[in-house]
């Protein structure tokens, strides 16, 4: 039997997880109204990805014999000021993210659970990678600006961006 408290904080990470999909997908309509469609797609491929973070949770919690609870969520800010904007919400979004993983983890270690320990642990190291990812984006739009040819040219590499779910 899986504890209460470990069930509860697993129910409530597919709620986090497809609001970020809605929160990057405000961002990817921001990056439109922009005519940046290669940052658009790069938010639209995040999206896909933390659709996907939630639907592990789901069956996780559905091979573990228990019924995944569904709720809502409030509004994803959608009035974004600039790509700077954009970039420091994302990563400031995916820190917030580790650290709603890493308390499961605590918890899930206090109970001594170790199916969600173990199940955990792809989701610790998906974050490391979620942080540099936005990090890295971050600090290249910060050097370039947010217009001329450093972010035309940075438009065409994130329009390459396509969703891998093993690979991710
Ligand atoms: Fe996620
Ligand atoms: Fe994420």
């Amino acid at each position: 039997m899986i504890p209460e408290n470990v069930l509860q904080k697993l129910n409530e990470q597919i709620k986090h997880e497809f609001f970020s999909a809605q929160y990057y997908l405000a961002m990817a309509a921001y990056c439109k109204e922009q005519d940046l469609d290669g940052f658009a797609n790069f938010f639209i491929v995040q999206a896909e990805e933390e659709r996907y973070h939630a639907m592990k949770f789901f069956n996780f919690i559905d091979e573990l014999g228990e019924t995944p609870i569904i709720t809502g969520f409030e509004d994803p800010k959608r009035d974004f000021k600039s790509l700077e904007e954009v970039f420091e919400l994302s990563l400031e979004h995916e820190q917030h993210v580790t650290h709603l993983i890493n308390s499961i983890m605590e918890i899930a270690q206090q109970e001594k659970h170790y199916p969600t320990v173990s199940f955990l642990n792809w989701f610790i190291d998906e974050q490391v990678e979620e942080e540099t990812t936005m990090d890295n984006l971050l600090s290249k739009v910060k050097r370039i600006g947010e217009s001329g040819p450093g972010i035309i040219m940075l438009d065409k590499e994130l329009a390459e961006r396509s969703f891998t779910p093993e690979e991710e």
